[in-house]
């Protein structure tokens, strides 16, 4: 009986301990290391007219500033536009995506760059390329039969 009841007081303890670990895992991760939802959640597009909104009527890559750039680009079924971007080592990219028809990702292979592009909502994140090269850029939100032959192409240089 008191085996038993010991037992007991070590798994609540246990899972007691795990939840203070994992609750300050999380506030740790959202209030230090910036770890969030997607940026902008709250910038809505009506997602049947994308491709007539501003910015996404014209997609690609625009100077904004010294060295600091507008990455516009959309997810649909299933491809990016642009599927191919190219930009410039060592500048600012402002990362502005939404969909114009259902939940698709954009993931920049090898950098913290992932995304969700959300129907009626823009998505937003900042990154700059220390180094030249090639990157892929995948859909990593399961979006029909064809989304494992949606992905792009950036090419820093
Ligand atoms: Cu788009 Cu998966």
């Amino acid at each position: 009986m008191s085996r038993v009841h010991t037992y007991e007081k070590a798994f609540l303890t246990l899972g007691a301990i795990l939840l203070v670990v994992c609750l300050a895992v999380l506030t740790y991760s959202s209030a230090m290391m910036g770890i969030h939802l997607p940026d902008d959640v709250g910038i809505t597009i009506d997602p049947t007219q994308v491709l007539s909104t501003p910015p996404f009527d014209n997609v690609g890559v625009h100077p904004v500033g010294d060295n600091e750039y507008d990455v516009v680009f959309i997810g649909q079924v299933w491809l990016f536009r642009p599927n191919e971007i190219t930009v410039p080592v060592g500048a600012k990219l402002n990362f502005i995506g939404t969909s114009a028809d259902v939940l698709h990702g954009f993931n920049i292979e090898g950098t913290r760059v992932n995304m969700m592009l959300i129907p009626g909502q823009i998505s937003k994140n900042t990154y700059t390329f220390d180094e030249p090269g090639e990157h892929l850029i995948l859909c990593h939100e399961y979006c029909g039969v064809g989304h494992h032959t949606m992905f792009g192409r950036i090419i820093v240089e």
